[in-house]
């Protein structure tokens, strides 16, 4: 079976930066599995998961979703492999609106009636223990509160393979050791996930493997016992 993510050659240069942010990373992401993605500031991760999720298209190499080399199909395909793939950005963006209406959204994107997307959104709060937040607007969310619904937000879309970009940076220790409960689940459920991240014990505790980028490559991979030195 073919991975549902595969990058290939992949090299990265952001336009006018003259340096390359991704140097040959060939990594594949399956369903069912959680990859964490760690290494120092700059590094390269969040451009890694961007690519990964087709926010950027590379400099060279391929991307392949479920086989398909995503920057060549038409777009129709695109369209069709993009929705599989959630990428959520270590900033939260929300729209305007509650956080029931933020969670709720991507569904609504996808076209779900909006009693059902509303109760499944208020179910995923609820699952979090966040469930008070419902009615609360945009701007009326402490930062932390925002990280979740964002990250929430893609979670209730149910997408095959959940990129996450330091999706713990505003949380307090519950609600990390909610996501991590949380994350587990989804894996459960087949839906992949890969968490680019400074928090090694969020890293340790849910990761099957673990890859190291330093200045654009990636230097290890393993299981986190393996890769994770204390
Ligand atoms: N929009 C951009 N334009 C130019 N250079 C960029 C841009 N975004 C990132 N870079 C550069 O690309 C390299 C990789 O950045 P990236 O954001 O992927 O790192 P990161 O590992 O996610 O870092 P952090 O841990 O700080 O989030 C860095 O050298 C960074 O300065
Ligand atoms: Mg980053």
């Amino acid at each position: 079976m073919s991975a549902a993510i595969e990058l290939r050659g992949v090299w990265h240069m952001y336009p006018g930066s003259g340096r390359w942010a991704l140097r040959d990373v060939s990594l594949e992401v399956a369903e069912g599995r959680i990859l964490a993605v760690v290494g120092p500031n700059g590094s390269g991760k969040t451009t890694l998961l961007k690519i990964a999720g087709t926010l950027y298209r590379p400099t060279r190499g391929t991307l392949r979703l479920w086989g398909s080399d995503f920057w060549a199909v038409d777009g129709d395909e695109r369209l069709r492999l993009r929705r599989l793939v959630v990428y959520v950005h270590e900033k939260p963006v929300l729209v305007r609106g509650t956080a029931l209406h933020n969670v709720a959204y991507g569904l609504l994107l996808r076209g779900a009636p909006p009693e059902e997307a509303l109760s499944r959104a208020r179910r995923v709060l609820e699952r979090m223990g966040a469930g008070e937040l419902a009615g609360r607007e945009r701007g009326q969310l402490s930062a932390g509160e925002a990280q979740l619904i964002s990250i929430l937000r893609a979670v209730a879309a149910e997408p095959r393979v959940l990129l996450l970009d330091e999706p713990t940076a505003h949380l307090d220790l519950e609600k990390r050791r909610r996501l991590a409960s949380l994350i587990r689940e989804l894996r459960g459920r087949g839906m992949g996930v890969v968490v680019a991240t400074h928090d090694y014990l969020l890293a340790r505790s849910i990761a099957d493997e673990v890859v190291v980028v330093e200045e654009g490559r990636l230097k290890a991979r393993g299981p986190p016992g393996e890769v994770l030195e204390v």
